[in-house]
């Protein structure tokens, strides 16, 4: 076992360099927490996780250029330029070249240019040890944009080189597979395997990914459950079950440093779990910035995040429409899917008085929503792991959440409304519930407290995460 485990943690988006959902969190937050993990949890082994993310052309940075190397598709050779830069001290590698700054934004509508773009990235990052003379002995990819490092790493070890290299694919949403990318990895050269992957996914990124990691981790235990089901498997659960003896889950953590209501820079009025009271300002505060009617009784619903079919928005908005007979508040506040951003826009102009909706990301707005408003709406259809709520009840927000994924492991009957079916009659029951609980402000007040109290700290799940690096390369040796 190595004394320090140099871990390579490659991912297509990061804070504070470039966010797009969940994942930009995630990466740096667990690559941090990896680093910073305590003494006593790593006994006398060292922990060297470095970031390494494509150098999309919306990241700016003052990163400086560190080294260039190319490899070959179609017969030429690409150039891959490598800057670096950090986070809090941990080197971040930033990979430049041909396909990256040819596409304007992270992700693109065209499946065929983010293969492109992911494949270049992949197998770009899996030369860059070699590059900067570093002795990689773990590499952590995420999702399918990276999933093809996993796969090409294991054709190298297939061939003698980089043997002792242990692989981790952590799976934050399954249905994201990548396209199918035979004509690519012929122009680099790479073999599809044979394996016993279903036929349609066997030159896919994901799947391929999962066929190859040594360690599969689901975000939440329950995910890692539900995808061995036909519902939940996007038509993988066979084979995920095949290979059940790689695949883990563990439950993300959020930044309880940043998301802490008794310092945050951006809420009117900062409070604890022991003075609750304090936390009322800030819903006052936040009807009188939305326009909302200024009303300490009324509850107050809202959704923060994407704007997806797969959050259930379209439910929420269902079940608020035909709820219309008890009082209560609601804000939206995110982007996504046109036509919900309509559908929404619609229920504002039917109640002016009672809902507002802001169509655009807004961190600070983000938290002062979490500050003041009651109770968060997470019908999710899926929830791999979720992170909202996380964050609403660390903010005393009690969450209202479909039965599912991260959702199930981090949110219970304590500290929030449990409902079984991602469906209107069965959140609308929930709803109700909740706001006939609401009233019953001592009860509400236990509530709040018990979920402001859960230890979201990413502390556990990090542990989690090195303790698996330290079987993979018990393993390996
Ligand atoms: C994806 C999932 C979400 C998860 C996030 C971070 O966005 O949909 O459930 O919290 O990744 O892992």
């Amino acid at each position: 076992m190595p004394k320090t485990i140099n871990v390579m943690f490659l991912a297509a988006e990061a804070e504070p360099f470039v966010k797009v959902g969940g994942l930009g969190d995630v990466s740096s937050a667990l690559s941090s927490a990896l680093r910073n993990l305590p003494a006593d949890v790593r006994g006398d082994s060292n922990l060297d996780v470095r970031l390494v993310l494509p150098h999309h052309s919306v990241i700016k940075t003052d990163a400086r250029p560190l080294a260039f190397y190319s490899i070959e598709r179609g017969g030429k050779e690409l150039t891959v330029q490598v800057s670096e830069t950090s986070l809090n001290s941990m080197p971040v590698y930033l990979l430049g070249g041909e396909p990256i700054s040819s596409v304007g934004s992270v992700y693109s509508s065209n499946a065929a240019v983010d293969a492109e773009k992911y494949a270049f990235f992949s197998l770009a990052a899996l030369e860059l040890p070699r590059a900067l003379n570093w002795n990689v002995d773990v590499l952590h990819a995420h999702d399918w944009h990276t999933a093809l490092a996993v796969y090409a790493l294991l054709l190298k070890r297939w061939s003698g080189e980089m043997k002792g290299v242990a692989s981790v694919l952590t799976l934050h949403n399954l249905p994201f597979m990548g396209a199918d990318m035979t004509e690519t990895l012929a122009s680099y050269k790479i073999p599809v395997a044979q394996s016993d992957l279903p036929d349609w996914a066997r030159a896919m990124p994901l799947p391929l990914g999962l066929f190859s990691a040594d360690a599969v981790v689901a975000v939440s235990p329950t995910y890692a459950q539900e995808i061995l089901t036909p519902i939940f498997g996007c038509g993988l659960e066979d084979f995920i079950h095949r290979h059940r003896e790689v695949l883990h889950g563990i439950v993300n953590g959020i930044d309880a440093t940043s998301f802490d209501p008794s310092t945050d820079k951006a809420l009117p009025f900062q409070y604890t779990a022991e003075n609750p009271a304090i936390r009322e300002k800030n819903k006052t505060a936040l009807q009188e910035k939305l326009g909302l009617p200024v009303d300490p009784v009324s509850p107050m619903l809202a959704m923060v995040g994407r704007m997806d079919r797969q959050k259930g928005v379209d439910l929420s908005l269902d079940v608020l429409r035909k709820l219309t007979d008890i009082p209560w508040q609601f804000v939206l506040l995110g982007t996504g899917d046109p036509a919900l951003e309509e559908q929404a826009r619609k229920l504002q102009t039917e109640y002016p008085g009672r809902v507002r909706v802001e169509l655009r990301y807004d961190g600070a707005l983000a938290r002062q929503i979490y500050a003041g408003a009651d109770m968060l709406l997470m019908p999710s259809r899926y929830e791999p792991c979720g992170l909202a709520q996380m964050i609403a009840m660390r903010y005393g927000c009690l969450p209202i959440v479909h039965v599912t994924g991260g959702l199930s492991d981090t949110v219970t009957d304590e500290t929030g409304f449990r409902f079984k079916t991602a469906s209107p009659r069965s959140l609308r029951t929930a709803v109700v519930k909740a706001l006939t609980a609401y009233p019953d402000r001592a009860r509400w007040r236990i509530m709040q407290q018990a979920a402001m109290r859960v230890d979201f700290s990413w502390d556990k799940s990090a542990r989690q995460y090195f303790e698996l690096y330290q079987k993979l390369l018990e393993k390996s040796v």
